[in-house]
């Protein structure tokens, strides 16, 4: 039996030696790092649509954690949330093929119930450092050309803890982890707005900084690191 670290770890012992998708997958269904694989009810670990035949991704999109249809499926962004993101990539014409999506904690945390549906709790700190390894070996198989940290959270774990969504969404920005990382709001803000007229500002607003994105991908100003906001 492998040795289970305990809730004061992280999942780093049990990344494995040349990892690929597949291994690291078959590693994090078994992963204890933390204490959310009670409240989970499977890892969720990213996916790419159409792999191998899509090729390796050029984009990897970062989420917080797994939804409630998440858990249950197993896969990422399979909810109303992925759906919005869906729409939008469609919108500002990236191939969703292209695109590997994951999140910075790959089990569901949750706490109250409404109805049947498991309202999600936000991740701590330490969960999200737990977590951590498997997200950067992920980054370390595909090296995608950009990366995009979908809300605060995603931002948290690759930007940095003084990171600020609101201020610095769009931007193209340097890091050790891509050639270009972009952060961005997370679309569920978006749909938890409560009147219609600020979901579609908010809407509008995230298919701008995925435009961003769009054109980083079509090779403006990759590696440039400069706003693409004029
Ligand atoms: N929200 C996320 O952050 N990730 C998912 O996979 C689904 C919803
Ligand atoms: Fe491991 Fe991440 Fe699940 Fe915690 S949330 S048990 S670190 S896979």
């Amino acid at each position: 039996m492998p040795r289970r670290p305990s809730s004061l770890e992280t999942a780093a012992p049990l990344i494995p030696e040349s990892p690929t998708l597949d291994k690291l997958r078959e590693a994090a269904a078994g992963c204890r790092a933390c204490p959310l694989w009670r409240t989970g009810t499977q890892t969720v670990f990213g996916e790419q649509e159409d792999r191998p035949r899509a090729g390796q991704p050029r984009v990897m999109f970062v989420g917080e954690q797994p939804g409630d249809q998440e858990d249950r499926a197993g896969r990422p962004f399979v909810g109303p949330a992925g759906r919005l993101l869906d729409e939008a990539l469609e919108t500002v014409g990236i191939d969703r093929r292209q695109v590997y999506v994951t999140n910075a904690v790959k089990h569901f945390k949750w706490g109250e119930m409404q109805g049947k549906k498991r309202i999600h709790a936000k991740p701590a700190y330490g969960e999200i450092r737990a977590c951590k390894p498997w997200l950067e070996a992920e980054i370390r198989v595909f090296r995608p050309d950009v990366i995009v940290c979908l809300g605060a959270t995603a931002a948290q774990a690759l930007l940095g803890k003084d990171f600020r969504v609101t201020k610095q969404r769009g931007q193209p920005l340097h890091s050790e982890y891509a050639r270009v990382v972009v952060a961005t709001v997370h679309p569920a803000s978006i749909l938890r707005a409560p009147k219609a007229e600020d979901r579609h500002a908010q809407l509008k607003a995230f298919i701008q900084d995925l435009r961003v994105v769009a054109d980083l991908l079509n090779g403006l100003e990759v590696g440039e690191g400069v706003s693409a906001h004029p």
